[in-house]
């Protein structure tokens, strides 16, 4: 790529050192930093930092925060530096700033990208305010195993729903002019595969198929792409042998030459240096030779290119323009978000000083709280409760707790805005004095007395809010678990608990789906709410008194028993399917049915839809044409709400094994008590294409099922053909 003349003159002018400083990005240590996020890498000093910001060996900064520290260390990178080129300011700012939105997983629950579109926005506006140019988000991992920890920070097991977020996150985070103070430049992560490491087991190996990596893990990547996407952090992983950080196949095979990025690659934290633990290179020089040469070009905290990549250019292993390219990569960045004109963006001390997130994002994270809040179960309609005439008692470890509400990846979150379960109930109550509270249990241990208490509490109680689930530090980076259980202690609350008789609401805590098991699982009602930041409180009541009607769904299966994973709806065709009645040989387990205890796209309202049958357009589709697929869908309740109605599709014989289903398309449709309407969806040939047999991304003429559904395993599918070209 050539710049404009201003940056070819610069880049003529740089000597091989500061070139090279273009392509490392540090922990900010002239800020306050977020210094429990990552392992402990870091060898430089606050003083040693400014040292090499003004010898000009710094490209970028990370996970500090703070304008005005923000514009000192700018001001040292454009007054005292030799060529004066600013740095750039990074940060995991993944699901909230100041204001906490629910993790990706939850804000996927809402089946609603337009949500994610505005929490991102949002976001950026704060973390632009406190002296931020660049997040490491959106996460594009689709997880189909619910062992691993990340699931929560992705938009969970189905690519079509990740790639709806995937491009509303980047645009969210951009927002309409680049150059704008409160542009946060988004970076699609982990490219590629991660969400695939074997057993769910963080930073484990990937094994995957070409079909499977093309049809399911790079879609979101290239989505956010199209939406404007400049940057992609390169994963920890192996994929089948190769180093995700060094794979040039997909980091300039599929990245440039295929899809045509322009922007920067940056490694995840250190994985150029890991290219030396996986025995994939001899030695950090070489590490480096092959990280950037496969096309990572900045490298994350390690130092690596710093030290080697000078000599490996002298000694002509990297050649001068290999070098250049990727120092032009990180400038044509720094100029697109308007860094070259006005260094100073974003790091306006006042702007951070008058930043009122509260004011400015509290409705919205109410609502996209309760808006990712899944109704998993509600026997006898025991939701909503009442506000007043009854007895409530609010039992478990997330009862009071304020730790726990922010989810695994917030850095910034003004905790003094959390609300917590106590406290949002009790002010949606007519009289507050009707909730008792007890903690019963600790999030791992049992507590003396606690259960003697709850019991108490339950049966003095018309109704039990029951608040259990993972603590937040069980899911996020590092954090795989073999069993994906409520902890053994909290468990026994909710056996206790439920023993009494009284109705009990579980109101479930989690950053991934989890296998529910006994008392929990046999509750009247269960509410999935994830981490749902800031208005935790606030959104739980909204929905458990019905002044906001659930309308999440799930983007995860949720599994019988962990022993199922991984688990997901859209599994390939086998050749001895597993049949209702558990017959012998067949595709099955021996204690329990095959599939999830709730499916991919499940979730109630307070209302009840009916759904007509499919009608098509035609019983056809031509090749370049496209077919009209249709259903009435009415509100058959006495409640307003919102139905997630998600279109999906079978191919009957393909040259490669295809899913049982899945989802092609999906909307949230609003509809008043008694009111009907008719919800259409235009299918096209490409979204029946996969990488076929012979490598090629085609449709393939024939019979195909389709479902107009509430989930994934519900419907009658009728059928249309694919004609040929
Ligand atoms: C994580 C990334 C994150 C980076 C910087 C790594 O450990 O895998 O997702 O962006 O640290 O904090």
């Amino acid at each position: 790529m050539r710049l404009d003349d201003r940056l070819e003159t610069l880049l003529a002018d740089m000597t091989v050192d500061e070139k090279v400083g273009q392509l490392g990005i540090f922990a900010d240590m002239l800020r306050p930093f977020a210094a429990d996020v990552n392992p402990e890498m870091n060898e430089l000093n606050a003083g040693e930092l400014r040292e090499r910001i003004r010898a000009g060996q710094v490209g970028a900064v990370f996970n500090g925060v703070g304008a005005a520290q923000g514009r000192e260390a700018q001001r040292i990178a454009v007054e005292e530096s030799r060529l004066g080129i600013p740095l750039l300011m990074g940060a995991d700012v993944i699901h909230g700033m100041r204001t906490v939105f629910p993790i990706p997983l939850g804000e996927a629950a809402s089946f609603e990208p337009v949500l994610a579109e505005r929490t991102a926005r949002a976001a950026a506006v704060e973390a632009t305010a406190c002296g931020l140019h660049w997040t490491f988000a959106p996460t594009l991992d689709i997880a189909r195993d619910q062992r691993w920890g990340r699931v929560a920070e992705a938009a969970g097991e189905d690519v079509v729903l990740g790639t709806a977020f995937a491009a509303a996150r980047v645009r969210g985070f951009h927002g309409d002019d680049l150059t704008a103070d409160d542009c946060l430049l988004a970076t699609p992560k982990h490219f590629v595969g991660y969400g695939a490491v074997i057993g769910g087991l963080e930073y484990n190996s990937v094994e995957i198929s070409e079909g499977t990596l093309r049809d399911v893990h790079l879609p979101p990547f290239k989505a956010a792409l199209d939406a404007g996407a400049l940057t992609v952090m390169s994963a920890f992983n192996d994929i089948n042998g190769v180093p995700a950080s060094a794979h040039d196949e997909l980091l300039t095979g599929v990245l440039r030459d295929e899809w045509g990025f322009r922007g920067f690659v940056v490694s995840d934290y250190t994985a150029d240096f890991e290219l030396v633990a996986h025995g994939f290179a001899g030695d950090e020089r070489e590490a480096t030779k092959l990280s950037f040469t496969a096309g990572v070009d900045m490298s994350m905290q390690s130092g690596l290119y710093a030290t080697h990549l000078p000599d490996l250019v002298a000694s002509g292993e990297v050649s001068m323009d290999t070098l250049d390219e990727g120092v032009r990569r990180v400038l044509a960045v720094k100029q697109a978000i308007g860094l070259f004109d006005n260094p100073y963006r974003s790091l306006d001390p006042d702007a951070e000083a008058a930043l009122d997130p509260q004011a400015l994002h509290g409705e919205l994270a109410r609502d996209a709280a309760r808006r990712s809040i899944v109704l998993l179960k509600n026997d006898g309609g025991v939701l909503p409760l009442r506000r007043s005439g009854q007895k409530i008692a609010l039992i478990g470890p997330f009862a009071r707790d304020r730790d726990n509400i922010e989810g695994c990846w917030t850095l910034f979150g003004d905790k003094s805005q959390y609300v917590n379960l106590e406290d949002g109930l009790r002010a949606a109550l007519d009289d507050g004095g009707a909730l008792t509270v007890v903690d019963g249990s600790g999030f791992e241990d049992a507590i003396d007395g606690g259960i003697e208490a709850a019991v108490g509490a339950a049966r003095d109680a018309d109704v039990v809010l029951l608040a259990i689930g993972e603590p937040q530090n069980y899911s996020g980076e590092a954090q795989s678990r073999t069993r994906i259980v409520v902890p053994p202690a909290q468990q026994a609350l909710a056996e206790a608990v439920v023993a009494t008789g009284t109705p009990v609401v579980v109101l479930l805590r989690h950053g991934r789906a989890l296998a529910l098991h006994g008392a929990v699982r046999d509750a009247q009602a269960i509410l999935a709410t994830w981490f749902l930041g800031t208005q935790t409180g606030n959104a739980v009541a909204d929905v458990v008194f019905g002044d906001y009607n659930p309308s999440a769904r799930l983007p995860v299966s949720f599994p019988r028993d962990s022993g199922q994973q991984p688990l997901y709806y859209n599994r390939q065709r086998t050749g001895r399917p597993e049949l209702p009645d558990m017959q012998e040989f067949k595709s099955r387990w021996r204690e329990m049915p095959h599939g999830p205890l709730y499916p991919f796209g499940h979730g109630l309202s307070y209302t009840r839809f009916e759904y007509g049958p499919v009608a098509l357009s035609a019983d056809a589709l031509d090749w370049d044409g496209a077919l009209t697929v249709s259903a009435t869908l009415r509100n058959a309740g006495d409640r307003f709400g919102e139905e997630v109605v998600q279109l999906y599709v079978h191919d009957r014989v393909a040259s490669r094994v295809r899913p049982i289903r899945e989802l092609k398309d999906f909307r949230k449709v609003a509809l008043a008590p008694g009111e009907e309407t008719t919800v259409s969806f235009e299918l096209h040939r490409d979204q029946l294409a996969f990488t076929t047999r012979s490598g090629q991304f085609a449709a393939e003429p024939g019979l195909f099922d389709v479902w107009i559904a509430p989930d994934c395993e519900s419907g009658e599918a009728v059928q249309f053909t694919l004609r040929g070209a």
